[in-house]
């Protein structure tokens, strides 16, 4: 299935975000695992938190591991250029969203899609950010193989969400 080009971001990315990043490339480059690692634990999440939802769960299995692979691609080039793992402070955002979604079934597992499909939908736009300024050739051609893979678990997200909403009256 062929899909348009990810419009739903309000706004996007600044251009003092690229300068900042590019400046602080080691930081990006571990918040990058941070993130890998981060989306494949709220896909094992969902798939504990609704076992019986077949579709659901084959989709949340292909995405875990995805997202480990990337996991490990990362640590890869973390390790080859001497950054070690470590904690970082998470950004605000994730936890704002989080705190956006709904208590009740199936409002509160429609917008953890949501939630999890915006989140994906600009780490896709800055994938291709990172892809186009990074002055490491080498990482900048990792960066455009990953937005050319990030872009499929989004469409799951937003195709099963778009299921669960034709099949419950949320709104
Ligand atoms: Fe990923």
């Amino acid at each position: 299935m062929t899909h348009p080009t990810i419009k739903f971001l309000k706004q996007p990315s600044s251009q003092a975000w690229v300068e900042q990043a590019i400046a602080h490339f080691d930081t990006i480059l571990l918040d990058h695992s941070h993130c890998e690692r981060k989306a494949a634990g709220v896909a094992l999440n969902l798939m504990f938190r609704y076992p019986a939802r077949e579709k659901l769960v084959r989709m949340l299995t292909a995405i875990a591991r995805e997202e480990l692979e990337h996991f490990e691609q990362v640590n890869q080039r973390l390790e080859e250029r001497g950054i070690a793992l470590g904690p970082l402070a998470a950004p605000p955002y994730g936890a704002g969203l989080s705190a956006q979604i709904r208590k009740q079934e199936p409002e509160r597992l429609l917008d953890s899609l949501l939630v999890s499909g915006l989140i994906e939908a600009r780490s896709h736009e800055r994938l291709g950010l990172l892809g186009e300024h990074c002055p490491d050739a080498e990482l900048a051609k990792f960066y455009r193989s990953l937005m050319a893979k990030a872009s499929a678990p989004l469409w799951g997200i937003l195709d099963f969400g778009n299921y669960l909403f034709r099949s419950h009256s949320c709104d």
